[in-house]
């Protein structure tokens, strides 16, 4: 969470809103123009759910009708239009080019390097923009290709990619034939995509030759070579050329993407799924070291993310420029870069780089270049943006904003104001989503034309959605602190975790009862009913919006040789919501010089799962606080790590280490 002075900005009007514990009702104008204006829709929604639904289905375009809206008979595993047939990608191509609409943008991409950072001269191919006939070509050579080496219905395919057109395509494609894609963050190891592959049995991986990180090629094809041996279900690697480095391919197995694409038809026949195939996988951290597997069917999960994005986001899809900035290889990419918008016939942007390359003004020149209308981000990134300063963001025209989102954390009401008055010049609403990748689209949200806001809170339930707070037994609290839980199936929801049903039904379907799904987060509910997520009530941890497992860090700290013992906590961290402190007892000797061994380790860390998960702090001990029955007290290493006044120690069963732990903190700083 943002601490109280952040260096970009001072004190002043800011801190008078928070004090004013400000409310921010729709401006008249845009309410006035929302798709989402009619309070009724929620009481309707409640009243009659599947009807909600339906009517949001009636919206795609079927290749069989339904027979049944729900079938909930055998909970968790819910089937939503039961009987459909559909196809994804001809939901979000095929049907727009016969409604006319192949020359709209689809995707105005921007590449990191789109300029020079030197001359600053554009660069040929730095800038794209695709039509909806352009990637529905891409999307169907791509289809073709992997039908060629192949490649068909319920294949697992993965794709490893940077943020480009062709990531899209490739996901649009395997969606086409009828597989299953599972997308890996470009930022995750090999290490990382190795075991996501091997997990999900994939036949196929898509990858580039390098991505570009601020600049410099870092590779892609090469890292996946090295760990080719721990996959052995796939059998053919296609190489995407984004940075022209010409990486070794091995004969028979590896192919050039832009080769095959090439030589392929123009037209591949979209597979006709049911509504109940699975669309795809895709691996998040629970708590647990092995990531779960969520998977997500066809049907549903494309009304869903139709649905919400339509009305969370306002989109008035001719007129508007809409732009999410994740990267495709987390939920809110697939949703909301990939699924919601193509499905909505959106124009969108997909910046490929970070937001301070080559200057901090990036992000903004890219919504002033585009006129982007719609900006959704993370709190993290907000903050980032705060300490820069505001002169980044004054330097260009940002008028052409008119809503903005957020995702990924609690955002803290000062980065929302910040966000409100600096990026959205006190006029544009915001809406503070609340989701995961388990319910495949947004749930607790505000409707931007219909919803009075309150900085921090994500407000209320999504029409159609049943959000709950529960204590221990189970009784719901109306008001006050408890267990999040969502109470109604909903058409997005994950099907399961793949070739795991059983952890399924015990990770989020156990703790209530079959039927109301345990999200995994604590909630406050206050006195207008508007929900206020606290945080996570397992060991999962938020950093800068990514989840991840303490104990898939602390599996991978043992992993080292020179580690005997290892334990992982989150921190609050003012610039990423949280950030992960590790304690490790070195095997052996201790080491003369513990900030090598600690440097050392972080790195291994990044190198085994991503640098997203290296952790902020190493702190080399001689043992660990525990229990007489051997567990790690995590709460005493929390209490350290915030400085705080240690609780009750006499349950140890030696209390002098945990005073030894907290004295090697404070030396290793
Ligand atoms: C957290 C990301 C507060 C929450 C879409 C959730 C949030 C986890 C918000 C899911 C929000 C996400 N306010 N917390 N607006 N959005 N979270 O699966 O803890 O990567 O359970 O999905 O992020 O993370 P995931």
């Amino acid at each position: 969470m943002a601490g109280e002075h952040n260096k970009g900005e001072q004190p002043g009007e800011l801190d008078v809103l928070l004090e004013t514990e400000q409310t921010f009702p729709p401006p008249p104008e845009f309410a006035a123009q929302a798709n989402a204006n009619d309070p009724a829709i929620y009481e309707q929604a409640a009243a009659d759910p599947e009807g909600w639904w339906a009517s949001w289905a009636e919206r795609l375009e079927w290749i069989a009708p339904y027979e049944q809206v729900l079938d909930w008979s055998d909970p968790p595993f819910a089937k939503w239009f039961v009987g459909g047939r559909l196809n994804a990608s001809a939901n979000c191509l095929d049907r727009h080019l016969a409604a006319g609409l192949g020359d709209r943008v689809a995707i105005h991409w921007e590449a990191e390097d789109a300029d020079d950072p030197e001359t600053g001269e554009e660069r040929e191919g730095g800038r794209r923009a695709v039509t909806y006939a352009e990637l529905s070509e891409m999307t169907n050579r791509a289809a073709g290709a992997l039908r060629g080496l192949g490649i068909g219905k319920g294949d697992v395919v993965g794709i490893y990619l940077p943020m480009l057109p062709e990531t899209v395509a490739a996901m649009l494609a395997c969606a086409r034939i009828g597989a299953v894609h599972n997308v890996v963050f470009g930022g995750f190891a090999a290490a990382s995509v190795a075991e996501r592959m091997e997990f999900s049995g994939a036949v196929c991986l898509i990858t580039a030759d390098a991505t570009l990180r601020r600049g410099q090629p870092v590779p892609m094809k090469a890292a996946v070579d090295e760990v080719a041996a721990e996959m052995p279900t796939v059998e053919s690697i296609l190489v995407v050329d984004r940075c022209g480095t010409d990486p070794p391919m091995t004969p028979g197995r590896d192919h050039s993407w832009s080769d095959l694409c090439a030589a392929a038809d123009p037209d591949c026949e979209a597979e006709p799924m049911d509504s109940e195939d699975p669309l795809f996988i895709l691996y998040t951290s629970g708590s647990t070291g092995k990531p779960k597997g969520i998977l997500h069917t066809t049907g549903g999960y494309l009304t869903g993310v139709t649905a919400t994005h339509r009305l969370i986001f306002d989109l008035h899809d001719e007129t508007d420029v809409y732009w999410c900035g994740a990267d495709v290889g987390w939920i809110t990419g697939h949703s909301y870069i990939v699924y919601g918008p193509l499905a909505n016939g959106a124009t969108s942007v997909m910046y490929e780089g970070a937001p301070n390359y080559p200057a901090e003004d990036r992000w903004w020149s890219i919504i002033e270049r585009y006129g982007v209308t719609i900006f959704y981000t993370a709190p993290t990134a907000i903050r980032a943006c705060m300490k820069w300063g505001r002169e980044h963001p004054e330097k260009h025209d940002l008028s052409s904003l008119r809503l903005l989102g957020s995702v990924g954390e609690p955002i803290n009401p000062r980065a929302w104001l910040w966000y409100h008055e600096v990026i959205g010049g006190g006029r544009c609403p915001i809406v503070d989503t609340w989701w995961q990748t388990e319910t495949g689209a947004i749930m607790i949200t505000p409707l931007p034309g219909l919803t009075t806001t309150k900085p921090g809170s994500a407000t209320i339930p999504f029409p159609g959605v049943e959000a709950k707070i529960l204590d221990d037994e189970g009784k719901e609290i109306e008001q006050g602190a408890g267990t999040l839980v969502l109470t109604r199936p909903w058409p997005s929801m994950a099907r399961t975790l793949y070739r795991e049903d059983e952890r399924f039904v015990e990770t989020y379907w156990d703790r209530y009862g079959r039927e109301t799904y345990l999200v995994g987060d604590a909630a406050r509910r206050d006195e207008d009913g508007f929900f206020w997520i606290v945080g996570r009530i397992d060991d999962v941890i938020n950093v800068s919006g990514h989840r991840l497992s303490t104990m898939e860090v602390e599996s991978t700290l043992v992993s080292n040789p020179q580690v005997a013992e290892a334990a992982v906590i989150g921190v609050p961290d003012e610039m990423t919501g949280q950030a992960i402190v590790a304690f490790v007892i070195p095997e052996g000797q201790a080491p003369p010089e513990p900030e090598a061994l600690a440097a050392e380790l972080r790195d291994y860390v990044a190198t085994k799962i991503g640098k997203l998960a290296r952790p902020k702090r190493i702190v080399v001990c001689d043992d660990l606080p525990k229990t007489r029955s051997g567990k790690i007290m995590r709460r005493l290493l929390r209490d350290i790590a915030a400085g705080e006044h240690l609780g009750d120690v006499t349950t140890l069963r030696d209390p002098d280490v945990v005073r030894d732990v907290e004295s090697r903190f404070r030396q290793q700083a």
